[in-house]
C-alpha cells in the first residue's frame, strides 16, 4: 500500500458509494479482515477469505428471526410489518441449514436449464419491444425503459402470473425492498405503510395465483414449485407465498443493476464496447467480466452464531461479517490486472453471483436476460453515449444507479 495512503472504511460514505473501487482496494491490502466501526462489523474483502468464510458454518445466513423475536419484545412495530417479516423469514436466503436445504431443495425444480433455455426467445421478443419503445418514444434513461421492466416481466411471466397483472409486480418488489429491510433512503417514513398495503396486496394475488393452479396446473415455474420433487415432501401454501416474493425480490433489481452496472463499464470503456460490436459472440464471456468488473451486489451480511476463526483472526459470536464481493472481484490475487475491463478474460472465476450453498439459483437466467439486453442494447443503438451525470443509490448491498441516461443515433425502424 503506499505511504500515507487514507483508510476509509465507512462504506457508505458519499464518494466511497459513487465509486467504492479505490477505497476497497486499501481495505484489501491493509489487512485480510478488518474491524469497521462506522459499521460495526468485520469486512472481509480478500478473494480467498471470502470463499472460506462461505464454507464457515458458524456463520449464519438467519437474519430475519432474530429481527422478528426483538420487534415482538420490544412490540415496537406494526402487525402489518411482523407478518410481513414473518413471510420473509421462510426465505431460503435467510435461512440456515436444514430448514435452508429444504427450501433448496424443493424450489430447484423451478430452474431445470431447459426451462431458463427455454425463455431466449420471449425474454429476446421482450427485449426488442422495449427497445422498439424506447427509440420510438425518444427516451434517454435505460433503466426506466428496459433494465427495470424486463426482470419483473421476465419473473412474473415464469410464475405463470396473467398478462394484465405482470405490471404489478415490479412495484412489489420495490415495496418488498423497503419493507424487508428498509431500504428507501429518506422517502422511507412516508412510503411505508404504502409499502406494506401493497404486499398484503402481493399475499393474496399469490394465495390466488396458487389457487388457480391447482385447478388448472400449467407449465410454469409456480406450478413446478407445487409439485414438490417427489420425495413426499411438498412446500406448505405459506411457503409457496414466500417462494414467490423471493424469486421477485432476489431476481429483479439485481438483473436491473447488472443490465444498467454493464452498459455503463462498456461505455466507459470504449475500446471493449467496439470490440463487442466487432465480435457480438463474445456476449456470454463479455457479461462474466462485467458482472467481475461493477456486479449488482457490493456486500452479502452473515451474522457470527459462535466464537470463529476467519482468515486469522478471531470472530465473537452476535458479531456481523460482511462479505465484500465487489472486493473480492478486484482481488490483484486471484484476478490478473484486476481493474482492467477485458472482455476476454479466461478463466473468470468471479463471485457476483455469491458461492456455497447460497450461490444463486437464478444465475442462468440472470445471465441470460443480461447478454439479451446488453447484447441488443450494443447492437440496436448505434453512437451510444452517456448524456447526464451518474448517481448511485445509497445503499451498503447494492450497486445501483438512479438513472442511465443515454444518447444514440438509432432511428425508429432499425432492428
Ligand atoms: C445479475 C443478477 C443477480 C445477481 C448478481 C445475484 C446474486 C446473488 C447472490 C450473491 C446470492 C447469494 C446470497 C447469499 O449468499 O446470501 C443470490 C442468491 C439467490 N438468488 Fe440471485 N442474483 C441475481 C439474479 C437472480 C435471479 C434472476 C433470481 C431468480 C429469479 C435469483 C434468485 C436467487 C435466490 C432464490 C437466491 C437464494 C439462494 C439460496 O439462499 O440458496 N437471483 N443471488
Amino acid at each position: 500500500m503506499a505511504a500515507g495512503a487514507q483508510i476509509i472504511d465507512d462504506l457508505l460514505r458519499p464518494d466511497v458509494n459513487a465509486d467504492p473501487h479505490q477505497a476497497l482496494a486499501r481495505l484489501r491490502e491493509l489487512d485480510s479482515i478488518h474491524w469497521s466501526e462506522p459499521h460495526r462489523a468485520w469486512l472481509a474483502t480478500r478473494y480467498n477469505d471470502i470463499s472460506e468464510a462461505y464454507r464457515n458454518r458458524a456463520l449464519s445466513s438467519d437474519r430475519v428471526r432474530p429481527l422478528l423475536a426483538m420487534n415482538k419484545d420490544e412490540n415496537e412495530q406494526s402487525t402489518a410489518t411482523t407478518r410481513v417479516r414473518e413471510l420473509l423469514s421462510q426465505w431460503m436466503v435467510v435461512s440456515d441449514p436444514p430448514q435452508h436445504t429444504r427450501l433448496r431443495r424443493l424450489a430447484a425444480g423451478a430452474f431445470k436449464q431447459q426451462r431458463i433455455v427455454d425463455m431466449n426467445q420471449r425474454i429476446q421478443q421482450l427485449v426488442d419491444d422495449l427497445l422498439d419503445r424506447f427509440i420510438a418514444g425518444g427516451h434517454t434513461d435505460l433503466i426506466e425503459h428496459l433494465a427495470y421492466p424486463l426482470p419483473a416481466i421476465v419473473i412474473a411471466e415464469m410464475l405463470g402470473a396473467p398478462q394484465e397483472d405482470r405490471d404489478r409486480f415490479r412495484h412489489w418488489s420495490d415495496e418488498l425492498a423497503l419493507v424487508a429491510f428498509g431500504a428507501g433512503g429518506d422517502a422511507r417514513e412516508e412510503r411505508h405503510e404504502r409499502a406494506l398495503r401493497g404486499m398484503e396486496e402481493m399475499v393474496s394475488f399469490f394465495r390466488e395465483l396458487i389457487e388457480l393452479r391447482r385447478r388448472e396446473p400449467g407449465d410454469d415455474m409456480l406450478t413446478a414449485m407445487m409439485a414438490g420433487d417427489g420425495s413426499g415432501d411438498e412446500l406448505t401454501e405459506d411457503e409457496l407465498v414466500a417462494m414467490c416474493a423471493l424469486l421477485l425480490f432476489a431476481g429483479h433489481e439485481t438483473t436491473t443493476n447488472s443490465i444498467a452496472n454493464g452498459i455503463v463499464a462498456l461505455l466507459q470503456h470504449p475500446d471493449q464496447l467496439a470490440l463487442l460490436r466487432e465480435e457480438p459472440d463474445l456476449i456470454s464471456s463479455a457479461v462474466e467480466e462485467l458482472l467481475r468488473f461493477d456486479g449488482p451486489i457490493k456486500v452479502i451480511n452473515r451474522w457470527v452464531t459462535q466464537d470463529t476463526e476467519l482468515a486469522g483472526q478471531q470472530i465473537r459470536a452476535g458479531e456481523r461479517v460482511y462479505l465484500v464481493l465487489s472486493a473480492a472481484n478486484r482481488d490483484p490475487a486471484k484476478f490478473t490486472d484486476p481493474d482492467a475491463l477485458d472482455l476476454r478474460r479466461s478463466p473468470n472465476p468471479h463471485i457476483a453471483f455469491g458461492k456455497g450453498i447460497h450461490a444463486c439459483l437464478g444465475a442462468q437466467l440472470a445471465r441470460l436476460e443480461t447478454r439479451i439486453a446488453i447484447g441488443s442494447v450494443v447492437r440496436r443503438l448505434p453512437g451510444l453515449r452517456l448524456a447526464g451525470e451518474l448517481s448511485y443509490k445509497e445503499s451498503l448491498a447494492a450497486r445501483a444507479l438512479h438513472r442511465l441516461p443515454v444518447a444514440h443515433d438509432a432511428l425508429p425502424t432499425h432492428r
